[in-house]
């Protein structure tokens, strides 16, 4: 009898342990609009960005208690614009270590500027499985109707959720879900600033539920060879924008002269170049450049010729220049041939 009530006791125990089974999520703050504030209700713009903490973000929404057990951590409180490598190693190699200390998930709240590229950056350094859901806000946590509290719940349920394991990095913004590497930022101020013109939102976040109705065909996270583990800083990379007469090249060279090792070139159509700036450019891969192409266009891929190939242009094929640029700086650490750049562009 005495056995039969023990057997009876531990049972529902389990299950009692089973049912409250909640996973153990990270917040990881670094700043934004998510986090600014500013002395009026009223004002969407010139309010200061990164100046509310991680514990505040936290407390403004209590209901991610019943989602999962929540850690804050603040890395950074930056106004994204000034996102750097600094932080990106920080974020990559913080997450990692999370990872591989139980936690289940990492949130990250991050300014809305430049969270494509630290999604994509992510996307090719995290070794796990594991969700990482980015989140920022278009409004000021001081604003009425602020977006940030209602997407850092959806954020939270995502990362929560079954569904997001092994689909890499994805951004929660105004209840959709984003790939890390098809989001991009496509207004400047309205709370619906960010789609994924070539592929599609990967799905929605309902009433805390998920929903996906789009894969992932890119190889992502663990699967990708680039290891940040032992890296202090990264390869510079700079962006050229293509436009009318842009024929001089003294951008370009000026770059190089201080130490620039790759250069995307924003080409206007499917990647063409003013030919008086092509030609500097060839000059200067013959020194040792890389030149990545992309495209000033929204959506697309790039077309670049089997002769300009042969010379050494890299084609970015769909990514736009800023995420073009992320790649190249982490295929810089690897490798200076043009070939092997260009494999990793059609892979990740
Ligand atoms: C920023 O990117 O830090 C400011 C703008 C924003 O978060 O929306």
């Amino acid at each position: 009898m005495r056995k039969l009530l023990l057997c009876i006791f531990a049972f529902l125990s389990i299950g009692a342990c089973m049912v409250q089974a909640k996973p153990k999520i990270a917040i990881l703050a670094t700043g934004g609009t998510i986090a600014g504030s500013i002395d009026s209700a009223l004002a969407t713009t010139g309010y200061q960005a990164g100046v509310v903490g991680v514990e505040a973000l936290i407390k403004a929404v209590p209901q991610i208690q019943d989602l999962a057990n929540i850690t804050g951590e603040q890395i950074a409180n930056i106004d994204s614009s000034n996102m750097n490598d600094e932080i990106w190693l920080k974020l990559a190699k913080e997450i990692n270590r999370l990872f591989a200390n139980g936690i289940d998930a990492v949130v990250i709240t991050h300014g809305t500027d430049t969270m494509e590229e630290t999604a994509y950056f992510l996307n090719l350094t995290i070794k796990s499985d594991k969700p990482v859901v980015l989140v920022g806000a278009m409004r000021p946590s001081s604003a009425i109707s602020a977006d940030g509290p209602k997407n850092l719940y959806n954020a939270v349920a995502l990362a929560a959720s079954k569904e997001a394991k092994a689909k890499g990095v994805m951004v929660a913004m105004n209840d959709k879900i984003l790939s890390a590497r098809g989001v991009v930022k496509t207004h400047s101020l309205n709370v619906d600033a960010f789609s994924s013109p070539d592929f599609g939102d990967l799905g929605y976040i309902v009433d805390g539920k998920v929903f996906f109705y789009n894969k992932i065909i890119k190889t992502h996270t663990k699967n990708v060879p680039f290891d940040v583990t032992k890296l202090t800083n990264l390869p510079k990379v700079d962006i050229l924008y293509t436009y009318s007469n842009d024929g001089s090249g003294i951008a370009a060279k000026a770059l190089f002269e201080n130490g620039t090792k790759g250069i995307v070139v924003a080409g206007s159509g499917a990647g063409s170049i003013h030919q008086d700036q092509k030609n500097v450019l060839k000059e200067l891969m013959q020194k040792g450049l890389d030149v990545v192409v992309s495209s000033r266009v929204m959506a697309g891929r790039v077309a670049i010729s089997e002769a300009d190939q042969k010379l050494g242009f890299i084609s970015a094929e769909d990514l736009n220049p800023q995420k073009a640029r992320v790649l190249l700086m982490l295929a810089l650490t690897k490798t200076k041939d043009p070939k092997k750049i260009q494999e990793y562009f059609l892979k990740y």
